[in-house]
């Protein structure tokens, strides 16, 4: 049998993963087209220009061991519920690819929890990322989206990195900080923008928190817990 033959499972991913990139392309064109100000409007478009640049296909090197699971991913039902204000299309094509994401628990936090409940209510997915991070649907050297769920009222401290970031909201009720705050509650769909090194932290509500992101730039250096954390507490 010929082992370079992938199984039908994976065209169903790669087609899936093919809508969902296409959709959050949409989006982030859209929000570019909102956008009040240049900077940000530019850096949306450079995002949906790399997002069309991701080759859907499976890793050359296939996906290995079976998706990684962490205790957070007990939200993720609750989490795509909570989500039925976020365009349908984009929700069910992420619902779809469920089975096959892999979690994952930023190095830093691990070894320093912010928190006794944190490692527990936090993980993320990487749709799309370099071949030598953690486990993806995709590889892409330029481009790091994936998705990001919190369990209810986890708090995300203070932290920063050097990539350029955007979150894309997916459920109600999440709050945002970003440099000198305050707190900015963000509804389904809303973009939120950090540039490099900009210090940002994020609260869920009473509901699970789940919101896509993109990383360019500075794709290997984790995100930091900030030492002045305690600012958005
Ligand atoms: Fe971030």
């Amino acid at each position: 049998m010929d082992g370079s033959i992938s199984h039908p499972d994976s065209f169903a991913r790669c087609a899936t993963l093919t809508t969902f990139l296409a959709l959050l392309g949409g989006e982030l064109r859209g929000a570019a087209a909102e956008a009040a100000e240049e900077g940000p409007a530019a850096s949306l478009r450079e995002f949906a220009r790399l997002l069309g640049a991701v080759d859907p296909s499976p890793p050359a090197h296939g996906w290995g061991t079976p998706p990684n699971r962490l205790a957070v991913c007990r939200f993720w039902e609750a989490a795509l519920r909570a989500a039925r204000n976020a365009p349908s299309a984009l929700v069910a094509a992420l619902e779809t690819l469920g089975p096959w994401l892999s979690w994952a628990q930023n190095p830093n936090y691990r070894r320093h929890p912010p928190d006794a409940t944190f490692l527990d209510h936090y993980g993320y997915t990487v749709i799309a990322g370099p071949v030598d991070g953690p486990p993806a649907l995709a590889v892409d050297r330029w481009l790091a989206p994936g998705v990001l769920l919190l369990g209810p009222h986890a708090h995300y401290p203070l932290h920063a990195h050097p990539a350029v970031e955007i979150y894309y909201t997916l459920t109600p009720g999440g709050e945002w900080w970003r440099d000198e705050g305050p707190w900015r509650e963000a509804p389904p769909g809303a973009v939120i923008h950090h540039p490099p090194n900009v210090r940002h932290a994020t609260r869920a509500g009473s509901s699970p928190l789940l919101a896509i992101y993109l990383w360019r730039g500075d794709l290997e250096t984790h995100a930091k817990l900030t030492a002045d954390g305690g600012a958005a507490g």
